[in-house]
């Protein structure tokens, strides 16, 4: 009853009120009061208690189907119960021994097995690092210093990789980050494979970086045939291809984006599903490459240093190597494309019955939702391009009202979505991805009812 007379957003302050209240004393805490931007959220961030399978309960009880899952590093679902039980085994056998263990050779075996492009790797505590590594050997490598990275991609935050990230892509300053590293950053333009030619032609850039899903895991799609021409141009001008697969490695399938679409980079980046959630990363790629990690005896010899006190810890290559062993099975990413496609079908044939402008759309295992936007293809069902509409318009997507509402509206709902989608999981059934049609369905209503979109 009290949806009938309160809005989206009263409802949800009273009814997530144990949230609220946190809220309110993280103020005290943290800037903004949270611990990862992409959780800031209006009124305030949902604040969780549990979680198990597609589902986690936040500090008020209510059960929500989890579609951030780990921000996308939990494709078996929370505490699967193979990676919960070998971490366990492993707490007790220490967290740390300052030396090498078995539990690292199994976890960079499963990568070098599973990922084509991976001769020789390294792991990492985290994405960031992963992609600052993999940054700094493609320039040891070419002893170039520009690297080029396309517009709305996102790796993380260290100094090379936060300009152009948010729209407009074209604009590079980032406050903390020095201009002279700013400089060494081109920014192309988005899919335009004449003008990335262009830019490699002088043969002065050390590596190209994207995530070959698009940005943002496909928020941005890529046009047919990008990565096969970026794959050609690269090694005419001796530039280094990286991918980023942070979030595609083990997800796009079991061997990521460059086993989907059949394009081998140079150099990997992995981090979340590698990592089997816990934390870590990986860089790998030609050994051609990572020799400049080696020692040698020669006094000449100059390495690129990679230290790193949690690299392959005992309890990430644990979680890793048992994760890793299961994603390996092909089924695992079938069923969540297949899952996911479920998801995008239903919310677009909810938004053309409604008709309320707007498109959901992804690929492989995610969903994107991009409301107040009319969308030509929405009744193609299964949107893999949103036709006519801008990359910067697609990166920004739902923004003020629109966006708190819809994840507000979804959450009292019992569906909590990650950054304007989702990415699934084993554990999400069809029983998950029936509730959040419906769920859809009820919040889409009332933001048309509150005028909303
Ligand atoms: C494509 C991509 N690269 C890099 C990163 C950074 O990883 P981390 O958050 O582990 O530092 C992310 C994180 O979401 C990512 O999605």
């Amino acid at each position: 009853m009290a949806q009938a007379t309160q809005t989206i957003e009263q409802q949800f302050t009273e009814e997530f009120d144990g949230s609220r209240q946190r809220a309110m004393q993280a103020l005290e805490l943290f800037p903004s009061g949270i611990t990862h931007d992409g959780r800031y959220m209006k009124p305030f961030p949902l604040y969780c208690a549990r979680a198990a399978g597609s589902k986690k309960w936040d500090v008020d009880g209510h059960e929500i189907i989890d579609y951030a899952v780990g921000h996308g590093s939990l494709i078996l679902g929370h505490n699967h119960p193979e990676v919960t039980a070998a971490v366990v085994e492993q707490l007790k056998l220490g967290t740390h021994y300052g030396a090498g263990h078995d539990r690292e050779l199994e976890w960079g075996d499963w990568v070098q097995r599973l990922v084509p492009s991976v001769q020789r790797l390294k792991f990492t505590s985290s994405g960031t690092e992963a992609t600052l590594l993999a940054l700094r050997l493609a320039r040891a490598v070419t002893q170039r210093d520009k690297i080029l990275k396309i517009g709305g991609n996102f790796h993380g935050w260290h100094d090379f990789v936060v300009s152009g990230e948010r729209p407009p892509f074209v604009d590079k300053a980032s406050p903390g980050v020095p201009a002279a590293t700013l400089e060494s950053i081109v920014i192309a333009p988005y899919s335009d494979l004449e003008a990335i030619e262009q830019l490699l032609a002088a043969r002065d850039i050390a590596g190209v970086i994207l995530e070959p899903s698009g940005a943002s895991w496909a928020t941005i799609p890529l046009p047919e045939g990008f990565l096969a021409g970026l794959r050609e141009i690269t090694q005419r001008y001796g530039t280094i291809l990286i991918f980023d697969e942070v979030i595609t490695g083990f997800r796009w399938a079991p061997g990521g984006a460059q086993e989907r679409f059949g394009i081998t980079p140079d150099m990997t980046t992995m981090a979340k599903i590698v990592a089997g959630g816990l934390p870590g990363g990986a860089v790998g790629g030609r050994a051609d490459i990572m020799e400049v990690l080696e020692f040698r005896d020669d006094p000449a010899w100059k390495k690129v240093p990679h230290p790193g006190t949690y690299n392959a810890n005992p309890l990430s290559a644990t979680a890793g190597a048992t994760c890793l062993r299961l994603v390996s099975n092909p089924e695992v990413q079938q069923f969540c494309d297949a899952q996911a496609k479920k998801i995008r079908v239903g919310m677009n044939d909810v938004l053309v019955t409604r008709g309320a402008p707007g498109v959901v759309y992804g690929e492989s295992s995610v969903f994107h939702i991009l409301l107040g936007e009319e969308c030509s293809s929405v009744h193609d069902g299964d949107v893999r391009v949103p036709a006519g509409i801008s990359p910067e318009r697609l990166k920004a997507a739902n923004v003020g009202k629109i966006k708190s509402s819809l994840w507000a509206g979804m959450l009292l709902h019992g569906v909590d979505l990650f950054s304007n989608g989702g990415l699934l999981s084993i554990a999400h059934s069809d029983d998950d991805v029936e509730k959040t049609i419906a769920a859809f369905d009820v919040t889409v209503g009332r933001m048309q009812a509150e005028g909303i979109i």
